[in-house]
């Protein structure tokens, strides 16, 4: 029997517990996590979906900032307030989920309610290091968010899957599948427990509204050929920058660039005469580090987010300061022998 109405229930049966929005946030939560984990560890920064990590960080962070609000004015057992967030009714909590005697309930459990919240919070901290990642003024603050970035991206995995083997479990225990309950709403409860009698659609289509409204904000602030995409005024490179077909493309030609401006000074100093030859030997040889040193930026930086794109702050900036200092060197000599 199920019951889509508040009156008590008075043997053990199924009643309705989550409704529409508490169900389509599950499942929206669920795939984006598993597709951006997936996309940023798995797929290289050049393939074409790799900006869909980035797209499906954005309906995670979407997803929960909805269930946020819906935590506080949704259905009875979607509010934070039905949520059990005492550590210490865990164990008995966990000896009862293995004994399949002990009678089911339609309140939240401390496992899970705990893992919920958990997982709530990586949902907005993960997609938010990210783009403070994207957007660090320096390489060394870059460094930390995408530390920070990876850390939490492990975390939530990991809490997942301790979520999932839970609901095996209970399952394999009690014969009770859970996975069907955040699909269908219904849940076992004990004797005197009600259930909701407003499954919410209006709700449930907001979160919709939301998710599609944000992903077309996404996509059409999404330039495919530059890789990038404009978030709050600011442009995250999300993916490899096409014209210059990805990172060597680019190394090559600044390396040209730089060489070429290395045979000048070698040009320049031969033409002074006095330790010419050594100082184009230097030049060619600084030339050469600085392209090499690039490339170090990019290899320790590229990894499962794109935190090594060429036109982040960070990477930008310490390009400036490299060419800042070298000119003032170049400077310094100049007026050295002008001098002399
Ligand atoms: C990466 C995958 C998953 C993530 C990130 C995830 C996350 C969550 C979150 C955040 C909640 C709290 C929902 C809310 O109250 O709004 C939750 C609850 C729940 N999840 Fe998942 N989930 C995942 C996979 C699964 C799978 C595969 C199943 C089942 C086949 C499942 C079954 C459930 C159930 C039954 C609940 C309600 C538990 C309760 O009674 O409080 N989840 N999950």
């Amino acid at each position: 029997m199920t019951q889509n109405d508040p009156t008590p229930n008075n043997e053990s049966t199924e009643i309705k517990v989550f409704d529409i929005p508490t169900r389509m946030f599950h499942w929206a939560f669920a795939i984006s996590i598993v597709m951006a984990f997936s996309i940023g560890k798995f797929a290289d920064d050049d393939s074409p979906i790799y900006p869909f990590h980035m797209f499906f960080g954005a309906m995670a962070i979407t997803a929960v900032l909805f269930r946020i609000v819906w935590g506080i004015i949704g259905t009875k057992y979607a509010r934070f307030s039905a949520f059990n967030l005492n550590p210490f009714a865990l164990p008995a909590y966990l000896k009862s989920a293995f004994d399949k005697n002990a009678p089911s309930s339609a309140k939240r459990n401390p496992a899970s309610s705990i893992a919920a919240i958990a997982m709530m919070i990586f949902g907005i901290m993960i997609p938010l290091s990210g783009f403070k990642m994207l957007t660090a003024a320096t390489r060394e603050q870059g460094h930390q968010f995408h530390e920070i970035h990876e850390t939490f991206a492990t975390l939530i995995i990991l809490i997942a899957l301790v979520h999932i083997a839970g609901v095996i479990v209970y399952k394999v225990v009690k014969g009770e599948n859970l996975g069907l309950a955040m699909l269908t709403g219904n849940k076992k409860a004990a004797a005197g427990e009600t259930g909701i009698s407003n499954i919410a659609p209006v709700a449930g289509v907001l979160l919709l509204t939301l998710l599609g409204g944000s992903a077309f904000a996404l996509a059409s602030n999404y330039n495919a050929q530059a890789g990038t995409v404009n978030v709050f005024g600011k442009t995250l490179q999300v993916a490899e920058n096409e014209k210059g077909e990805g990172e060597e493309g680019d190394e090559a030609e600044e390396a040209g660039e730089k060489g070429e401006r290395g045979e000048s000074k070698a040009e320049e100093a031969r033409e002074r005469g006095e330790k010419g030859s050594n100082e184009a030997e230097e030049a060619r040889e600084h030339e050469g580090k600085s392209a090499a040193s690039n490339a170090v930026v990019i290899d320790t930086l590229s990894g499962p987010v794109t935190l090594d794109s060429k036109n982040t702050k960070a990477y930008k900036e310490s390009e400036a300061e490299e060419r800042e200092e070298r000119e003032r060197g170049e400077k310094d000599e100049r007026n050295e022998k002008k001098s002399k």
